[in-house]
């Protein structure tokens, strides 16, 4: 061989591997192969962004891609992408740009690992008619939540745009196994099509868990409590595990946020009800401290949790839902007595698995209240083009819960018993 060709040989090798070099310098990391252990699950919805979430079996390989989302306006195009980023094995994509009021279709993957194909609506920019559902207490007995999750999807319209969940989740917010096994599993269905807006229960008790997998819209400056408007309503949801006094800072955030609104409807959730016939009874520390701001401020409806039944209560121009049947051992437990008569302001009770589809068209609103059979266990309607209706008589509760009276007076407010410390976390056994 000549001094020429082994020179050629020579630069030819060189280039060779500074081509390989940069080849692999640009090319992408070799993807995960873990697979998706827990979603994808929706969160934050709005008019042009959304936030998707999902949660691997494992640890992806140092280096390598956590992850993307794939969606687009139809179920066999999805052409656009977002990348996720990555934190204990959850990842989270934010997806931007979208066009409101829009139905979209997308799919999570982390390496070879692929969600199913999921869809949502995104929030329409003008008041026109719109859903949610809302359920809560799903904690405990997963058949029991997928029974309710299965009823939800069977009843479910086309154009439910997202579902609250008014807290205790899990049993113990604490323990990582039970997100997968009370929460993330049963509600598996529900959450790859609809976006979650939680409520933090005493039986979350601020666990980082319920930080972890949670990422909620508007302007609280934590997770535990959170605001946003949502089409022709402004959403304001309240943590009752923290002080809710006027002078707490939770407090004077949600003055602001209820005096603040400007939309024709004013929604409040929260976890501990004011009203209740159940178990619990009316939660002292929030009749007094949060009712009189909520009253103030003309909220229309609140949804709460806690006392495992069904009830609607109707005090000063607030209907007040008790929706704590997704799936937690209904009421009456054993050993624990109703709380009927502290609750004169009652209007439907009953100790049954439950949802409810709120259905909002301009200044009207209906909310549906749907037993696991499909059959429809109550229904009512606020309606603002009329004037507000007279004051009418409050039915007097029975003992076990309250069928209404007819021509029963209420007795006033009674006595509240002496409210406990709040915000202590403490999860109590039901
Ligand atoms: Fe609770």
């Amino acid at each position: 061989m000549t001094w020429a060709k082994l020179a050629w040989r020579a630069s030819a090798t060189v280039v060779f591997v500074v081509l390989a070099a940069v080849a692999f310098a640009q090319a992408p990391p070799a993807p995960s192969s873990a697979a998706i252990a827990k979603g994808p699950w929706l969160m934050r919805p709005a008019t042009t962004s959304l936030t998707v979430m999902w949660e691997l079996a494992g640890e992806p390989a140092a280096g390598t891609v956590p992850g993307e989302v794939a969606y687009g306006t139809a179920r066999d195009a999805l052409t656009q992408k977002a990348a996720a980023t990555f934190d204990k094995k959850t990842a989270t994509a934010r997806l931007s740009s979208l066009k409101p009021d829009t139905r979209y279709y997308y799919r999570a993957r982390s390496g070879e690992a692929e969600s199913e194909v999921g869809t949502f609506l995104t929030a329409p920019e003008q008041a026109k008619t719109w859903r949610f559902l809302v359920y809560g207490d799903t904690r405990s007995s997963p058949k029991s939540h997928a029974a309710v999750v299965a009823a939800m999807m069977k009843h479910a319209e086309a154009d439910q745009r997202f579902v609250l969940n008014t807290g205790d989740m899990v049993q113990r917010g604490r323990e990582y196994a039970q997100w997968e096994e009370q929460f993330f599993t049963p509600a598996a269905p529900l959450l790859l099509n609809h976006p979650l807006l939680p409520v933090m229960g005493n039986h979350e008790g601020h666990a980082d868990w319920y930080y972890h997998f949670f990422d909620v819209p508007g302007s609280g400056k934590e997770e535990n409590y959170y605001a946003f408007d949502y089409a022709n309503a402004r959403f304001v949801v309240i943590d009752t595990e923290a002080s809710t006094a006027p002078e707490s800072p939770q407090g004077r955030w949600i003055e602001q946020e209820l005096k603040g609104n400007t939309r024709d409807w004013l929604f409040v959730s929260y976890h501990k009800p004011a009203l209740s016939s159940g178990a619990h009874g009316n939660d002292a520390v929030v009749f007094r401290d949060l009712l009189p701001t909520l009253e103030k401020h003309h909220v229309d409806a609140v949804f709460a949790g806690h006392d495992h039944n069904y009830e609607r209560s109707e005090k000063d121009g607030i209907v007040h839902v008790t929706a704590g049947g997704g799936g937690a051992p209904m009421n009456p437990m054993p050993g624990l007595k109703l709380k009927a008569k502290a609750n004169p302001w009652s209007k439907v009770y009953r100790n049954a698995f439950h949802f409810c589809q709120v259905t909002v068209s301009g200044k009207t609103m209906t909310c549906e209240v749907i037993l696991t059979d499909g059959s429809k266990l109550d229904e009512f309607t606020i309606d603002k083009t009329r004037p507000p209706a007279p004051p009418v008589a409050v039915p007097a509760p029975k003992s076990e819960g309250p069928p209404p009276v007819p021509g029963a007076k209420p007795q006033g407010p009674p006595p509240v018993p002496a409210p406990a410390p709040a915000g202590s976390g403490k999860e109590d056994d039901y």
